[in-house]
């Protein structure tokens, strides 16, 4: 049976929970011997901040460049509100992604029939939805220098942060876009603000030189983020794969995460460059939702996500399409009972909690391996 290293950071709020789940997961996959999943564990975000005063400690980031994989939860909360800048909960997430070089973060968004009438919006909009949000993760004003407050000494203080991409950062990011959209509809829409920003005229540029040079076969269209955001809660079928920066990403893969009915039910993949020699990426994979401290502890969070984040893993990191698949697979029979949590419940459903999720989605599994 195949082995891999994981290192799992549960994080905060409602992380440990949804990270329960996963454990169970595995220990399915262990019993069943379809694979062996060695774990590690450490400490991050706030849960970090507490033990040891930073939001990642290093031995825990050696752990992370050591793993195969990252399985990550989520972290923050009103509890670290006052912490130091450099040391907020938000800070382990982005030293992350920064130095294991994640910079392609895929987000897809997926209706489940079952769930077509928790969305928003009217069901004809969403019913089959299957689009996927490619978001640049690491350059853009997340890490962008100057990054400042300073004071101007009249009572008046400046803050700057910067916007800065370079060439390689928006051709590999729309490299990733291209290849993800020959796999399915063969279609990438790109998004940027040209009509204001430089970093959105060079990005414009190089994707257009890109699909110019090697993707030709691969329908490109561009649209200025904000009328992007607009047309996804319009019309979200109209899309394939769109490939956009750090920020834009983040706000518009939570708008996706909403056409599915809930933030519960985006995963996650957050991978790095392909090592030549090895074959190998590193990766982190991550539910898009957040700690949720409004529920945390309360058995009440949907780890529909965290478990949809696992199937990227076994996709995009372990080679093990097929047991992907069935996961996906699982969830969507889970789903398909009438199971729900909280955040998805709906009239003629049975309220679960996350343990009895993760179970239901398991026992989903143990089913079809039989
Ligand atoms: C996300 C989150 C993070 C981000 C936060 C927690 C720093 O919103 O992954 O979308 O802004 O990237
Ligand atoms: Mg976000």
């Amino acid at each position: 049976m195949p082995s891999f290293n994981l290192l799992l950071l549960a994080g905060d709020g409602i992380g440990p929970e949804v990270m329960a789940e996963v454990k169970r997961l595995l220990g399915f996959y262990a019993t069943t011997k379809i694979a062996d999943f060695r774990i590690e564990e450490g400490l991050v975000g706030g849960a970090s901040y507490d033990a040891h005063k930073v939001a990642i400690a290093d031995e825990t980031m050696a752990k992370a460049h050591a793993a195969d994989a990252v399985i990550f939860g989520a972290v923050g909360g009103p509890k670290w509100d006052k912490v130091p800048f450099e040391a907020r909960p938000e800070a382990g997430l982005l030293r992350l992604r920064k130095d294991l070089g994640l910079f392609a973060n895929i987000r897809p968004a997926i209706v489940y029939p079952a769930l077509a009438d928790a969305s928003s919006l009217k069901r004809e909009a969403v019913d089959g939805l299957d689009i996927i949000i490619l978001r640049e993760l690491t350059g853009g004003v997340y890490f962008g220098e100057p990054k400042t407050i300073t004071d101007l000494g009249n009572g008046q203080k400046r803050a700057i942060d910067t916007q800065v991409y370079d060439t390689y950062e928006i051709e590999r990011i729309a490299r990733v876009g291209f290849e993800l959209a020959r796999k399915r509809r063969n279609k990438v829409t790109s998004m940027e603000k040209r009509n204001v920003m430089k970093t959105g005229v060079l990005w414009h540029e190089v994707v257009e030189e890109l699909h110019a040079r090697e993707y030709k076969h691969v329908q490109l269209e561009h649209m200025l983020a904000d009328s992007g955001g607009m047309q996804l809660v319009r019309w979200p079928k109209q899309f394939d794969v769109i490939v956009t920066d750090n920020l834009f990403g983040d706000m518009l893969s939570d708008i996706a995460a909403m056409l599915t009915g809930s933030l519960g039910m985006l995963p996650s993949a957050s991978l790095g460059e392909m090592d030549a020699k090895t074959k190998r990426r590193k990766a982190m994979y991550e539910p898009v939702h957040g700690s949720a401290p409004d529920i945390a502890g309360k058995g009440m969070a949907n780890p529909i996500a965290m478990l949809a984040s696992f199937a990227m893993a076994l996709r995009y990191s372990f080679n093990m399409g097929r047991e992907a698949d069935r996961l996906d697979a699982a969830i969507a029979a889970a789903l398909g009972k009438g199971l729900r949590t909280a955040d998805i419940k709906s009239e003629g459903s049975t309220v679960v909690s996350t343990a009895e999720m993760g179970e239901a989605v398991v026992g989903e599994l143990a089913r079809m391996a039989s």
